[in-house]
């Protein structure tokens, strides 16, 4: 079949870090012909993270390709497909892998969206069925777009929990509400921090019963002391690690003997000094520190199974909806760190 469209839009970085400049301009270009492995996809939605903000304002701590599309979390509808596509047919919802070198985590290198290579943010796009996963048909467009990055991150940074067992998340962004999502199904104790009071009383009041455990990080800058006052004095089972450098030790410092700590972002400002007690403390604590780069092919598929047979709604991780023409106005409120959970752009 020929492609429907020969060109596409695309949000383009424009490399410009002066505040207050655009960060992305929409552009016109055309459309890679299909090799005999590839499928087009169009697009539908799209859902930012941190890193495209970061990555849009020059804070990414790897090398990107210049003024390269962002996003590496969408979904779409496969509307052709070259003849050699074993694994999809036109009409099947799919989206690619973030790192696409990552097809079972034996791989030993990498390539990621929106940085190795050009991302997601456009309304057609074209990959190599190899990398492109099988979304849950149960799922909205903007809900399955929040599922490869986000939902991939925590659903990686919580491999291997227990029901019965204490998690303690940082934060109230993307990542966390998808991992807060994952631990109310999966059992787990929570434990929340936040910067705000008032977020908290909202994921809260949200969660319901039974009641999670709340840490204002702001206002007791020792956190890890009122964690391990509410584990009596034990320590959590599992952090999904957002802060970095700033939080990191901390988090060990809280985790119980033995634990697991995720090491998921880098959103504070990232300070090696900070990071003195760090042998000390791991090897006191016996506590495994474990990387997460989102997630393998094999991973996407293992969540998305679990996302299909437990039909979980994803309705309530999104904060806001932006048309894509306001990718910059999107991009810019990521930035700022309004958003409680997910920003999705509607294509
Ligand atoms: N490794 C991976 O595979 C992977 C995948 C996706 C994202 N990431 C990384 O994970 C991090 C979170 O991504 P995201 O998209 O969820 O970000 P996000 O939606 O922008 O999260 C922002 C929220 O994080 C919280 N926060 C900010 N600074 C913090 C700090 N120093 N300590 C603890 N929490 C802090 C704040 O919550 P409050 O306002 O409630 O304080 C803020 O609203 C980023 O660093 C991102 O680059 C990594």
């Amino acid at each position: 079949m020929p492609p429907p469209s020969t060109h596409r839009r695309a949000i383009r970085r424009t490399d410009d870090f002066t505040p207050g400049t655009p960060k992305t301009k929409l552009v016109s270009e055309p459309l890679t012909p299909l090799s005999p492995t590839s499928v087009l996809i169009k697009v539908h939605a799209i859902a930012l993270n941190y890193r495209d903000a970061n990555i849009a304002n020059g804070g990414n701590p790897w090398p990107v390709t210049p003024n390269g599309i962002l996003g590496n979390d969408a979904a779409g509808e496969v509307i052709a497909v070259g003849d050699k596509v074993k694994t999809l047919v036109v009409g099947d919802r799919a989206a690619p892998i973030t790192d696409t070198e990552n097809i079972s985590n034996r791989e030993h290198t990498r390539s990621w969206l929106a940085a190795d290579e050009d991302g997601v943010m456009a309304d057609y796009i074209v990959f190599d069925e190899r990398v492109l996963c099988r979304l849950p048909s149960y799922l909205s467009w903007v809900e399955a777009a929040m599922v490869p990055c986000a939902g991939v991150t925590a659903w990686s940074a919580l491999k291997g929990m227990r029901i019965g067992q204490t998690v303690l998340i940082q934060g109230t962004g993307g990542v966390s509400v998808f991992a807060l999502k994952l631990a109310r199904a999966a059992g787990l104790r929570i434990i929340l921090t936040s910067s705000s009071d008032a977020k908290l009383a909202q994921m809260s009041e949200k969660l319901g019963n039974p009641p999670i455990s709340t840490v204002n990080y702001a206002k007791f800058p020792d956190w890890e002391e009122e964690v391990l006052k509410l584990t009596n004095g034990v320590g959590v089972d599992i952090v999904v690690e957002n802060g970095g450098t700033s939080s990191l030790v901390k988090s060990l410092k809280c985790t119980r003997r033995g634990g697991v700590v995720s090491q998921v972002g880098y959103l504070a400002k990232q300070d090696p000094s900070q990071l003195r007690e760090l042998v000390p403390t791991i090897i006191d604590r016996r506590v495994i520190l474990r990387g997460i780069n989102a997630g393998s092919k094999f991973d996407m598929e293992d969540f998305c199974a679990a996302l299909e047979a437990a039909q979980t709604p994803l309705t309530d991780l999104i904060d806001r909806v932006f048309p894509f023409e306001q990718a910059e106005e999107a991009v810019e409120y990521v930035w700022q760190g309004k958003q409680i959970g997910k920003i999705v752009l509607r294509v």
